[in-house]
């Protein structure tokens, strides 16, 4: 056993998923301030300021009040090394959640309690059920009026498929908000409208065994209906079975106020016992234990510009076992290069602190020279191991891109290529011509609007998107056996080529794909290409 062994053993690393305004950014902003990575006490108006900080990089975000950028904060508390990975909350974004999500041992499901399961909330669900992730349930703002508890269970039970065990249970909400019942301790922790922005205030524990004390604090009824609803539950409600937990297919839930501070504490400390410390992760080789195995990491995501001071392109590696060291040499697996990473830091949103060393479940930036793509693998010099490949989501929706300004060819083709390298967006040219044509597809079309902007604002160049009707795209997977050329498919079929040259077809319908198999025995469709 390695004697950093200690050291990735206390890591915990989860991204935090939910529908704009259930309060992500607060309950982030609450746990780095327990962590003390922070300082937000008593300062209402500087929240603002911090929240822009910590999550918002680009204009276009703060314009629109929706996160399109995802950031990595570390923090420390009871002796874990906490790593939270923050993630878009638009559903058009659900492919770079899905890349941090890979980065993730587990995820914080955040849920207002006045709206339950929301449209983001459950297609982010899936992303996180693709990965197999343990998930644990916040459910917020319960010091406003908030649906009944069981219907909340309920409809998170229906809705996204997942067995739910309540750790605590609230007692009312809104105005009449008391606390909540620690379920395992059978006690009431008694809510007293703690001051914003500062740490949890004391709390009063009852033990709920001590009735006259329980209703005297809390009054008759809201004691009767606890007392009723304790039963219902512990009758009715699936045990707690982390084994479960661990395989995502029970999820623990909390209530709280991220706001007004309570709960959060309760939450967090319960999440880092039954979160996971580091996983073993697949690779070629069969599975890296994150202790055993010397360093080695995988890209999940590649990011340009964040920051208008540093114009540089960021490669953020999950770093999947052993310890990094500045000083080592590496090998880029898939660059078959041995090379020393530049600039590895922590990324703090606007702020980056240089490293020195990194630990299985740490999350690294470093300076990408245009080399890195998504899914690659770094690891010791003399091995080469391959982690498995991110998906790409097929695009759904696709538009011709026309340059406004013909003078400024070099630049638009830069930006756009380092775009898509970034994997926010497919570009894709006509088969038979070259660079001239471009179409560019993406899974939502907020995508669209991010390319214009920053195509305008990052490469100073303009340009117009020329919506086009195809709806689904195919990678042709026997291309070297099938003559492309002499293809016949449907009078709406376009071919195209990506980036690397591999021919593809894009389809209005799904009645179209059908068709042109039919007219063209053995050609082979694929819907995905593994990076
Ligand atoms: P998001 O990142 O998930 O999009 O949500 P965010 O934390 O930005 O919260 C959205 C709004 O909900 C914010 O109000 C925030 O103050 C509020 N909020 C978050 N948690 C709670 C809670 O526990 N109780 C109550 N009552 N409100 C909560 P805002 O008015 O949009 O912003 P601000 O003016 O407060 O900054």
């Amino acid at each position: 056993m390695s004697n950093y062994t200690e050291e990735i053993n206390r890591r915990r690393t989860f991204a935090i998923i939910s529908h704009p305004d259930a309060g992500k950014t607060t309950l982030t902003e609450k746990f780095l301030l327990y962590g003390g990575a922070i300082n937000l006490a008593g300062s209402v108006k500087g929240k603002a300021t911090a929240r822009h900080a910590v999550s918002d990089w680009m204009e276009i975000e703060k314009e629109r009040g929706i996160s399109v950028t995802s950031s990595v904060l570390q923090f420390e508390y009871g002796g874990c090394c906490v790593n939270i990975l923050d993630t878009p909350g638009h559903q058009d974004f659900s492919e770079d959640t899905y890349r941090t999500l890979m980065a993730a041992d587990s995820a914080v499901m955040v849920i207002d309690a006045s709206k339950g399961v929301e449209a983001q909330t459950r297609k982010l669900f899936k992303v996180c059920v693709m990965r197999r992730i343990p998930i644990f349930t916040f459910i917020n703002k319960m010091d406003r009026d908030a649906n009944d508890t069981f219907d909340l269970l309920d409809e998170i039970e229906k809705e996204l498929g997942i067995a739910t065990c309540p750790i605590n249970w609230p007692v009312g909400s809104g105005k009449g908000f008391q606390g909540v019942y620690d379920r395992e301790k059978k006690c009431l922790i008694s809510y007293s409208g703690t001051e914003k922005g500062t740490r949890e205030g004391s709390t009063t524990r009852i033990d709920v065994g001590d009735e006259g004390r329980l209703r005297e604090k809390i009054g008759g009824e809201a004691a009767d209906k606890l007392l009723e609803e304790i039963e219902l539950l512990d009758g009715a409600s699936t045990e707690f079975d982390l084994e479960l937990v661990r395989r995502g297919e029970l999820t623990p839930v909390f209530f709280g106020s991220a706001l007004t501070n309570f709960g959060v504490e309760i939450f967090l400390k319960h999440f880092l016992e039954m979160a996971p410390a580091p996983l073993p992760r697949k690779a070629d080789l069969g599975l890296i234990d994150p202790t055993e195995h010397e360093f080695s990491a995988f890209v999940f995501k590649i990011q340009a510009n964040m920051n208008k001071a540093h114009r540089d392109r960021i490669a953020f590696l999950r770093i999947c076992s052993g310890r990094f060291d500045a000083q080592m040499e590496v090998r880029h697996v898939q660059g078959n290069k041995v090379m020393r990473l530049t600039q590895p830091q922590q990324i703090m949103a606007d702020e980056r602190k240089i490293l020195t060393e990194a630990y299985a479940g740490d999350i690294i930036g470093v300076f990408d020279p245009g080399i890195f793509s998504i899914g690659d693998t770094i690891c010791m010099p003399k091995e080469k191991i391959q982690y498995e490949g991110i998906p790409t989501f097929a695009p759904e929706h696709f538009a011709r891109v026309r340059q406004m300004d013909t003078m400024k060819r070099k630049q638009f083709v830069k930006g756009i290529e380092q775009i898509a390298q970034e994997g926010a967006i497919q570009i894709f040219q006509e088969y038979n011509t070259g660079m001239e044509e471009i179409i560019v597809g993406v899974v939502g079309v907020l995508q669209f609007d991010v390319l214009k902007y920053r195509l305008e604002n990052e490469y100073n160049v303009e340009i117009r998107l020329e919506n086009l009707p195809y709806e689904h795209i195919r990678w042709i997977e026997n291309k070297d056996e099938v003559d492309i050329a002499g293809l016949t498919g449907t009078s709406d079929m376009k071919k195209v080529k990506d980036m690397k040259g591999n021919p593809l077809l894009l389809f209005v319908n799904a009645w179209s794909i059908g068709m042109t198999l039919d007219r063209n025995k053995g050609l082979v469709l694929a819907e995905f290409r593994r990076n």
